[in-house]
């Protein structure tokens, strides 16, 4: 079973971590749009990468908002990959990057309507069809309120998952960055989530700039208020399941990540044993 703490492989980390992995890093994330079509150095370092841990497959291209048609050579690479891996789910982003040919290189929030729940419903049962896994829907982090929003972002969320039946991928950098930029409470955004559907957690350091609002970054340590919240989610989720420690740029020397590691291994366990008395003999939690 896959679950613990798992990083994204990254090649300034690859030496590090090939090197000196703690015992309780116990899986790697990879973007498949890193490797897809791509032999070298990169075939090299996902072979040594998959000799060593479980892998679990992160897009960043499909869009589930976008009204682009999805590419076809895009989703064969992908079935292809998750194939080879054998990965239990595919991952990818609530968001839109393309309008009219025009690529953002960025996830762009969508307007919390029913016409943008059509959208992703239809696209994430496209992405299944085409890449014969299921599909873990990860929530993104946005900046302003989308213009023409008329609902809630849980309630938009939960639709979503609950007519495309799709797994979640839960966030708890991005619900605590969007909390506190736009002034909701994170718990109980998390409280709110059909948690049943979720599949795997994000982890991740932002960035506080001085006026006080919050930019994720993916590239600073982890915040004592993300680690309480995961805390929290961690308890409510009240299984085990792979966690990832999202580090993409202004990387550390390895021993610092090994700490983030660390620190939310013990976190993951110890919410796991203080729900120890909720589960049955066999592992399954009671109702
Ligand atoms: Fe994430």
């Amino acid at each position: 079973m896959l679950e613990g703490i798992g990083l994204g492989l990254r090649s300034p980390l690859a030496e590090a971590l090939f090197a000196d992995a703690p015992p309780a890093l116990r899986w790697l994330e990879i973007h498949p749009e890193n490797y897809l079509q791509r032999g070298g150095r990169y075939q090299s370092l996902l072979e040594t990468a998959r000799a060593r841990f479980p892998l679990l497959t992160h897009g960043l291209s499909m869009g589930f908002g976008s009204l682009v048609p999805f590419d076809a050579q895009y989703l064969r690479g992908v079935r292809a990959l998750c194939e080879s891996l054998r990965v239990p789910w595919h991952s990818d982003h609530l968001c839109f990057s393309c309008v009219d040919g025009v690529y953002a290189h960025d996830l762009l929030p969508l307007p919390f309507d029913r016409e943008s729940i059509a959208v992703c419903v239809d696209r994430v049962r496209e992405a299944r069809d085409a890449l014969g896994v299921d599909i873990a829907i990860e929530h993104i982090s946005y900046y302003v309120r989308p213009a023409g929003s008329i609902l809630d972002e849980a309630d938009h969320l939960t639709e979503i998952l609950e007519r495309a039946d799709a797994k979640l991928l839960l966030d708890v950098n991005n619900v605590y960055v969007n909390a506190m930029n736009h002034g909701f409470d994170a718990y109980a955004f998390i409280d709110r989530l059909p948690l049943s559907r979720v599949v795997q957690v994000h982890v991740a350091g932002h960035l506080l700039r001085a006026d006080g609002f919050r930019i994720d970054t993916h590239a600073e340590p982890v915040c004592e208020q993300v680690f309480a919240l995961f805390e929290h989610t961690m308890k409510k989720l009240a299984r085990p399941l792979p966690v990832l420690l999202e580090r993409d740029d202004n990387f550390p020397d390895f021993a610092e990540l090994v700490s983030e590691i660390e620190r939310l291994d013990d976190i993951y366990q110890r919410a796991l044993r203080a729900c120890a008395p909720q589960r049955g003999q066999d592992g399954e939690v009671a109702l």
